[in-house]
């Protein structure tokens, strides 16, 4: 056998298992896993290290216009190299729809920003916000047809959300072609109306990001969003969960074999409103959409980690810096609803679950690997993603599990002017990172090329175990015969 590489000396984690052994890579696959593989073109020296799956970063904002236009700081080059440092191999940010966008152009224009840019392998979720006939009947499954096989749609901001119906509507087009439907759910009146209340009496400042949005915005957005996926019985993926009730929704569903998926992130594990309270505008930094909640909800998130109710933990990165072109992109000094909403985080959020997660206990590397990689590349389709195991792609991170440092700004490789985890310490970082089977990351020095990454086709959404909900009404064995159901 001739490998171009081989990974010696390290140990193994998966999923699965944890185990001493040499992988053998050859053209940009697993060849082998063996207890000792001579040659070998290159040989890393991975003695003292674990091994593990690339992770696979399901939710990110690169080189995305927010809805009222306000560009990301990181692009395809920028947002890739701090993915890749964080240990991540690939990544699947979002291509978003403007209204009266089609989706054609839309996946045109990432093309344009991704593929001369990335430096890992990337596929994107769309964002559809204007769910007309022709992106139902067309466009969409056009997207579908090229192995864009999940979007996310919103049920908050005026510019993007789609009303129940809307929902519904795509829900149903994405069950019929085994699409995904990702949701941001926040209930859209409710935090306009707490908008409402907090400016009558004048308080504006960023702290009140996080009072605006009640967790029972969440939760009552979380249940509808379920329910109306349980009427015509599609998959779903609801992302960055920051509630207790939400989780709790979540949990109980999926239990019933409902088509339910989750995520939740970093930020509301690790910061708490009180993050929001500072001086002047700089609460800003640490405002996102849910809003971070406090040290009993951190407690029930890991809680939930634990006993498996979220597939991954995603850093839902949206870079806006702290200055004009991003968070005080309408002013300095502007009432709270005016400030970019969303926080950094791609390069943080392995070593963060690391650190937070592993070494102090909380779960087993397994864990680790299954909800930073495995689970993703299972539901968004990347089969030859998310393991180490012969015929897989040779997507890798050797990391050095000892490592301690204080988190700073230079660890993170992005075009930010700020990190949220500014300070911590966290123990264990990615040193290496491989993407079918070249060096991305060596010793966390940059040694990929500009614009290597490809574009990943996903399969359609694996539903292993999830055998989903049928409504009466929709059943002909009890609705008079009537055959409507998707
Ligand atoms: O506040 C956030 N998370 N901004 C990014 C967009 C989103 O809703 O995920
Ligand atoms: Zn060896
Ligand atoms: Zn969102
Ligand atoms: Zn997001």
């Amino acid at each position: 056998f001739a490998f171009d590489t081989v990974i010696h000396g390290g140990t193994i984690v998966t999923a699965t298992d944890t185990y001493k052994a040499d992988i053998g890579i050859r053209d940009g696959r697993i060849a082998a896993v063996a207890e000792s593989l001579a040659g070998g073109t290159k040989r890393i020296d991975a003695t003292g290290r674990l091994v593990m799956p690339g992770g696979i970063e399901g939710h990110a904002h690169i080189a995305q216009e927010s809805s009222t236009k306000i560009m990301t700081a990181d692009d395809y080059y920028t947002g890739s190299v701090s993915a890749a440092f964080g240990g991540n191999s690939s990544f699947i940010p979002f291509a978003a729809q403007h209204r009266g966008q089609s989706l054609d152009d839309v996946v045109a224009i990432y093309d344009e920003r991704a593929a001369p840019n990335s430096v890992i392998d990337y596929s994107y979720h769309l964002i559809v916000s204007d769910p007309s006939p022709e992106v139902l009947e067309e466009q969409l499954p056009r997207a579908f047809a090229r192995g864009i096989t999940s979007f996310k749609v919103f049920m908050t901001y005026d510019l993007l959300n789609l009303g129940d119906g809307g929902m519904l509507d795509v829900l149903t087009v994405a069950k019929t072609h085994g699409a995904l439907t990702m949701v941001h759910a926040e209930n859209n009146d409710m935090v306009k109306w707490m908008n409402k209340r907090l400016a009558a009496k004048g308080l504006t400042a960023p702290k009140y990001h996080a009072i605006s949005r009640p967790e029972l915005a969440e939760e009552e957005a979380i249940n509808r969003a379920v329910t109306l996926a349980k009427l015509v019985d599609a998959p779903l993926f609801v992302v960055h969960v920051s509630t207790e009730a939400g989780a709790a929704i979540i949990r109980r569903e999926t239990q019933a074999g409902v088509k339910l998926f989750a995520e939740t992130c970093p930020q509301y594990l690790a910061l708490t409103r009180e993050d929001l309270d500072r001086p002047g505008m700089e609460g800003a930094k640490f405002m996102c959409s849910p809003p971070v909640r406090d040290a009993q909800t951190q407690e029930a998130l890991w809680r939930h980690i634990q006993a498996g109710t979220f597939m991954s933990v995603s850093s839902d990165h949206a870079p806006y810096r702290y200055d004009e072109t991003g968070k005080l992109f309408n002013g300095a000094d502007v009432p709270y609803p005016k400030i970019a909403n969303g926080m950094p985080g791609i390069a943080m959020r392995l070593p963060w679950l690391f650190s937070e997660g592993v070494v102090k206990g909380r779960i087993s590397a397994n864990q680790f690997v299954a909800l930073t990689s495995t689970n993703a590349a299972k539901v968004f389709g990347m089969a030859r993603k998310g393991s180490i195991a012969p015929g897989f792609d040779a997507d890798i991170a050797i990391w050095d599990p000892n490592e301690t440092r204080v988190v700073s700004l230079d660890d993170q490789h992005d075009n930010m002017d700020y990190t949220p985890f500014e300070g911590l310490t966290v123990t264990g970082w990615p040193r290496t990172v491989l993407n079918r089977g070249e060096l991305v990351v060596e010793e966390r020095e940059l040694v990929a090329t500009r614009g290597r990454g490809r574009f990943v086709a996903r399969d359609t959404v694996d539903l292993t175990g999830r055998p989903g909900y049928r409504a009466p009404e929709l059943d002909p064995a009890r609705n008079f015969g009537a055959d409507i159901a998707p």
